[in-house]
């Protein structure tokens, strides 16, 4: 598409959100109001895109400026009125000509392709202003169109100035227009605010563009749910409900098993490979990729993390952690931030760990606090192995160092800073306040050497990757 200028309008508060964040800055399913909009727009490939920010705007243009470097921010010291907004933007569109689409910040479920049609059916009527009307079966709220006897466009009356007999009208403005600037930005000086709400609208513009014999081009758009606006909280989670079926959706169509996806809740930054199945009770957040063939939940959080292709991962938390391949997590693990999981990791129950790295095949079944833990490959770590990372006194945390094949009896605890050799195993109960020297069997508390480990011998390659069982 060439030759196309956008206004996003961002800058209102959003009184009906009871809320200090300003209204587009909410976020519906992982994402804040304006990201969506803002998505639906960059298909267009307009130039420029303005976004009219007031109430909080450097939050506003924080988060809009990271994703889209090229928006340009058009200040509206005061909220006046979306009329006013599209005034603000005069400066930034001089010497341009071409159509100018306008939309609301608070409009999170269009789509490309719709603002694509609107716009091509615009220049192709050589109206001055396309409007994109909708039927609504509770038109609450919105602008109501008002029509003459002939069925032409006469104006709109927003709800609070509407009479009963314009209220009971069912088509609305979806807040979408396309307009001429010369036109536009003529009828922008000459309308008041003269209304119950004392704002300049937006739409009297239409009206006196119409009054001075201007063609009005209005336009059905069909689905009503994907012009919605979302003034409160309780649209926002009708918005959220479907935003979240649209991308299950996608999902499901790219090969991924979502066994209820009423009760599945992934973000829209979210990936997920194909033949992974997600089970009930899972919210997949933020940046968190999943790959291939996991089974994920019943009842997992799994925020900013990524996890390896065949992992299990069940009734448990993530955050900020990775996970290799074919790992089991859970039923009930906590993976805090800076937790990795090297291939082929087991994470049991009731099992917390935080900014550890935990080698190949390494077992960790039950009971487990580990923090600030290296750990090598194929250890296993008993039940109820606890690294005391941190010294209360000092307030300074330690490292944990726990080379490959040890063996933790249950209820070790490790006093750190402290280091188990490759191939050490401790008693049940201990407590490890010195290193361990490779090989060494350590009991007792405080823990000292007494004698060297027993290997058994290996078992034949036939029985390579038979259960062998957890050894505690
Ligand atoms: C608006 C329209 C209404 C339409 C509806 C569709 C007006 C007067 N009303 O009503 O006809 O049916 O959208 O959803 O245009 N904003 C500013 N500056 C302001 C005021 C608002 O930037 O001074 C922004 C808001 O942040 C918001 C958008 O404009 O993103 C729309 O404002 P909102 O208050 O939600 O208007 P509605 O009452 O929904
Ligand atoms: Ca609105």
């Amino acid at each position: 598409m060439t030759n196309l200028a956008v206004i996003v309008l961002a800058a209102g508060l959003g009184k009906r959100f009871k809320s200090s964040l300003p209204k587009v800055l909410h976020r519906a399913n992982g994402l804040p109001l304006i990201h969506h909009v803002m998505s639906s727009v960059v298909g267009l490939e307009a130039d420029p895109v303005l976004v009219v920010v007031g109430h909080s705007k450097e939050r506003v243009i924080a988060e809009v400026k990271g994703r889209w470097p090229r928006t340009v921010f058009v200040d509206q010291p005061e909220q006046l009125g979306t009329g006013d907004a599209v005034r603000r933007c005069r400066e930034s569109l001089d010497g341009y000509v071409g159509p100018v689409l306008v939309l609301n910040g608070d409009s999170p479920l269009l789509r490309t392709g719709s603002l694509l049609n609107f716009i091509e059916g615009h220049g192709k009527s050589k109206a001055h202003v396309s409007l994109l009307t909708a039927r609504r079966r509770d038109p609450t709220g919105l602008g109501r169109i008002v029509r003459d006897a002939a069925g032409e466009f006469l104006r709109i009356a927003e709800e609070a100035d509407a009479s009963p007999d314009e209220q009971a009208l069912d088509e609305v403005s979806t807040g979408i227009w396309c307009f001429e600037p010369a036109s536009l930005f003529q009828a922008l000086e000459k309308i008041s605010p003269d209304n119950s709400q004392g704002e300049y609208y937006l739409p009297d513009a239409a009206w006196e563009i119409h009054s001075k014999g201007g063609i009005i081009y209005t336009v059905d758009s069909g689905d009503a749910e994907e012009t919605m606006g979302v003034n409160d909280r309780a649209q926002l989670a009708d918005a959220s409900r479907e935003l979240r079926a649209r991308k299950s959706e996608k999902l499901m169509a790219a090969g991924v098993t979502i066994e209820d996806p009423g009760a599945t809740y992934i973000d829209d930054g979210v990936e997920v490979g194909p033949d992974t199945v997600i089970r009930p009770n899972t919210y997949l957040e933020g940046y968190t990729r999943i790959g291939k063939g996991c089974t994920i939940g019943p009842q997992a959080e799994i925020a900013d993390s990524v996890v390896g292709d065949g992992t299990e991962i069940k009734f448990s938390v993530l955050r900020q952690a990775e996970v290799g391949a074919n790992c089991s997590v859970g039923p009930y693990a906590y993976l805090r931030p800076g937790t990795k999981l090297e291939d082929g990791v087991r994470a049991g129950t009731f099992v917390e760990m935080t900014r550890s790295t935990i080698g190949e095949g390494t077992k960790v079944p039950h009971l487990s606090y580990i923090g600030d833990a290296e750990i090598g490959k194929r250890a296993n770590i008993g039940a109820g192995t606890i690294t005391g990372n941190y010294d209360g006194e000092t307030g300074i945390k330690s490292k944990t160092i726990i080379e490959d094949e040890v063996l933790t009896g249950s209820g070790t605890t490790i006093v750190a800073p402290a280091k188990l050799g490759k191939g050490a195993v401790t008693g049940a109960g201990s407590v490890i306040t010195k290193d361990v020297m490779s090989e060494d069997v350590a009991v007792g508390v405080p823990a000292r050497p007494v004698r060297k480990r027993k290997r058994r011998p290996k078992v034949g390659s036939a029985n390579k990757g038979g259960k062998r069982g957890d050894q505690h």
